[in-house]
């Protein structure tokens, strides 16, 4: 499906590309900012910043590839990132990984069926301080314990529920 960046995302892109000599460096955040628009990374996103910044697709695509936080399938609304790094493993994220895992019956980067999460092992996400720790789209969770956890996702599914109308 073709894409196109909406006016106010191009101008975002231009202001990144006004802190670099020249535009290629601006394409972490322009890939950003399209996960942002369209959900994921297509082929055709690639396309359309590789036009935009005026590189090759190959070189977008490298960048694509190099770093997991950008996604070449849609994820779900809830996007949920579990730290096992080592000190969250350290301080129980193994643990916290499991339970979400067997709550929510998925696996690294699997989609429920309904599209409404997604779930990720992933590496140090900077926060080592407050380990364990987890994200859930842009939100951090921090200090986490197993009962902390499952509050959080019955969180998460309280409010689907109260947006669905159940
Ligand atoms: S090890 Fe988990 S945030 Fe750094």
């Amino acid at each position: 499906m073709e894409f196109k960046f909406t006016q106010e995302n191009l101008n975002r892109i231009e202001q990144e590309t006004k802190k670099y000599p020249v535009r290629k460096p601006a394409v972490m955040a322009a890939l950003y900012i399209a996960q942002e628009q369209n959900g994921y990374i297509s082929y055709e996103v690639m396309k359309e910043v590789a036009t935009v910044l005026g590189i090759t697709e190959e070189e977008v695509l490298g960048v694509v590839t190099f770093y997991t936080m950008y996604h070449q399938k849609p994820m779900g609304k809830y996007h949920i990132q579990v730290c096992t790094n080592v000190s969250c493993m350290l301080r129980g994220g193994y643990e916290i990984w499991n339970q979400i895992k067997e709550k929510l019956g998925l696996d690294h980067m699997a989609v429920s069926a309904d599209q409404k999460f997604s779930l990720e092992e992933v590496e140090c996400m900077g926060s080592c301080g407050t380990a364990p720790m987890i994200a859930i789209n842009e939100d951090y969770y921090e200090n986490l314990s197993k009962e902390k956890v499952e509050e959080i996702l019955n969180g998460l599914s309280a409010t689907l529920s109260k947006e669905e109308g159940v």
